[in-house]
């Protein structure tokens, strides 16, 4: 039987540190109302100690998010472990996320602190959290250039406090798949404690490995994927939620791993995050670039043609892309508008549709076919409001 991985989504808090792409509270809403309707399984919604505005917003996304577990991100300390459960104070499902570096290089030169004093204060912030909230992550910051002796140690005192997920990750994008696997391999010899609770890892694309070492980790046996949608985060950015889900779903044959991901609104979750934050996706982008389904060769396009598996390792659909790419123009109905708006990430108003329709015909009557971009310019100049 296949094995169920979770994902977890950290597009609202580690995605918007990434340059350009902060959010303001309605699209933030609006994105993890999204991110619920594609079905992760965890929304890390922010890091309450940032800001007050971040704090705020993690309050407004735990009252809109139901399905979801949503999470507060905390360094280890009582004062943000304190705002990180108040910020969670209206979930349904809330997890307090602690996290601590246990790099040489990390608790040396950031923290100040001695490898003894980062053991006692993980465990004690653990407790401390666990005192709170049922649901704790601990996460081992630069965990790829930590120790694996020392990790253990550290995993086995969180895990005996109350942790019930251990993130081990690859904070600046260091490690690489052969090798992540051998050092996760390694620690859960070490620690045989994590085979009782989720094992995660957090990979980050500073050489283009972060989709890469995830798998390998999968393979490793974690149960637990970090991951932002179209890649967004710190430097290189994060490992991308949409090329983890598909790669799995494309290769189930080999891997036998499934998400709980509806695949179909991959798209739709791309152009709502691309329409927020300004940044758009490069044309040759895994799965939502524009032109990963496109065919410009004869051969290629000969081959689609005849069998569409000749040049297509998953179909267009299975990501929620309109397959038969419809062009709008002055004939073009209502249904076929709504649809085009739909995939484009937005959710409009029975009022709001309508005049947007108005306008859409206005500009068809003008111009011989409307495009993506027209749509978009037309919709956005309306000012729609965020849905509740
Ligand atoms: O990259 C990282 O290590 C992080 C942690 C806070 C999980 O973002
Ligand atoms: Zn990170």
């Amino acid at each position: 039987m296949a094995k169920t991985i979770k994902i977890f989504d950290t597009t609202l808090r580690d995605g918007e540190q990434s340059p350009g792409c902060s959010m303001n509270l309605k699209e933030k809403i609006e994105m993890a109302q999204q991110l619920e309707r594609m079905n992760v399984d965890v929304i890390e919604a922010g890091f309450a100690a940032a800001s007050p505005g971040d704090l705020h917003s993690i309050q407004e996304i735990s009252k809109h998010i139901k399905n979801c577990t949503v999470a507060s991100l905390a360094r280890a300390h009582k004062d943000d472990i304190d705002k990180a459960w108040e910020s969670l104070k209206f979930a349904e499902k809330p997890r307090i996320h602690v996290f601590l570096a246990t790099s040489p290089i990390h608790m040396e030169y950031k923290l100040k602190m001695t490898p003894e004093e980062v053991l006692i204060s993980s465990e004690k912030m653990v407790t401390y959290a666990k005192s709170l909230c049922n649901d704790i992550e601990f996460s081992a910051e630069d965990a790829t250039r930590s120790n694996v002796d020392f990790l253990a140690q550290v995993f086995d005192k969180v895990i005996k406090a109350g942790a019930t997920t251990i993130n081990i990750p690859d904070t600046v994008g260091y490690t690489t798949p052969d090798e992540y696997y051998d050092f996760l391999t390694a620690i859960i010899e070490k620690c045989p404690a994590l085979k009782t609770i989720d094992i995660s890892v957090h990979c980050h694309n500073d050489l283009g490995l972060g989709v890469a070492n995830s798998i390998a980790a999968i393979k490793a046996g974690v149960t637990q994927i970090e991951c932002t949608v179209n890649g967004i985060g710190e430097r290189a950015g994060n490992a991308a939620l949409e090329e983890i889900v598909m790669s799995l779903n494309t290769r189930k044959d080999y891997y036998d791993i499934e998400t709980r991901i509806d695949t179909r609104q991959i798209v739709r979750s791309s152009n709502l995050l691309s329409r927020i934050t300004g940044v758009k996706v490069q044309p040759n982008k895994a799965i939502v670039g524009a032109n990963a389904f496109a065919h410009e060769s004869g051969i290629h396009q000969h081959g689609v043609l005849n069998n569409k598996e000749t040049y297509e390792i998953m179909t267009p659909e299975s990501i929620g892309l309109d397959t038969n790419r419809l062009v709008l123009g002055k004939h073009s109905g209502r249904h076929a508008f709504n649809d085009k708006l739909t995939q484009l990430g937005y959710e409009l108003t029975k009022e709001e549709l309508d005049m947007a329709f108005k306008k859409f015909k206005d500009l068809a009557d003008k111009k011989k076919d409307v495009y993506d971009k027209d749509i978009d310019a037309l919709v956005s100049r309306q000012k729609i409001e965020v849905p509740k």
